[in-house]
């Protein structure tokens, strides 16, 4: 069993049409922690110990998040600068987090052509979060493939949400069961359906 932290950041839950039911999906994974940012840190005021100490509990961390200007969203980026500190996640000392996995999941408005680099080099949707990938490797952490849903305002109305939706859910029960080939990290870009072990509903 692999322990697994999802910390969801999202600043707009109202008008959101696929997080907020991914991030109810997620919160109902049996044995996987789950975070809300916004509802706990509403004004910013990032308890650190709190956070320092949850990431020790846990073995597998997951940021949940819309692409914001091809970023996270400011809270989210708040809690790197402040959480991921010296002596804790690197320099002397900074060992805390040394062997865990992070997953970025990720929805992104823009379709797959809008981050495809071989159009594009400089921004495929990978060299984009290379800021989040280069930290968490800096803190010794895995980066795995980030598993990211394009064209998410449309994943509604064209039908692709359901299917995504329960496929994190599957993701999820999957770290946590160590089930996941450990040899994606070097030989993929994303995390695609036909990684993930899926559910007796995604088969049928
Ligand atoms: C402030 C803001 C910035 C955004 N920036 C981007 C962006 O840089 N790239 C992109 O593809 N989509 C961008 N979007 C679209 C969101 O990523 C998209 O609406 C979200 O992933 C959909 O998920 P939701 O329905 O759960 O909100 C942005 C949306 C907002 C509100």
């Amino acid at each position: 069993m692999s322990r697994v932290l999802v910390l969801f950041a999202h600043p707009g839950q109202r008008h959101s049409r696929v997080n907020l039911a991914m991030a109810k999906a997620a919160s109902s994974v049996a044995d996987v922690t789950f975070a809300d940012l916004y509802a706990e840190y509403p004004t910013f005021g990032i308890d650190i110990d709190i956070e320092q100490k949850r990431l020790l509990a846990h073995d597998t961390v997951v940021f949940q998040f819309p692409l914001y200007w091809y970023s996270t969203p400011s809270l989210l980026k708040e809690w790197q600068d402040l959480v991921l500190e010296y002596g804790f996640s690197y320099g002397p000392g900074g060992d805390k987090l040394q062997g865990k996995k992070f997953l970025a999941v990720v929805t992104a408005g823009g379709r797959p052509a809008a981050y495809d680099a071989d159009v594009n080099r400089m921004h495929g949707l990978r060299t984009l979060l290379s800021p989040l990938q280069r930290s968490v490797e800096v803190c010794g952490m895995t980066f795995l493939p980030p598993f990211v849903l394009f064209g998410a305002i449309d994943a509604n109305s064209d039908g692709r949400a359901p299917r995504h939706i329960l496929a994190y859910r599957s993701l999820l029960e999957a770290l946590r069961d160590d089930r996941l080939d450990p040899a994606i990290p070097s030989r993929e870009n994303f995390l695609d359906y036909s990684h993930i072990p899926m559910g007796k509903e995604m088969e049928a």
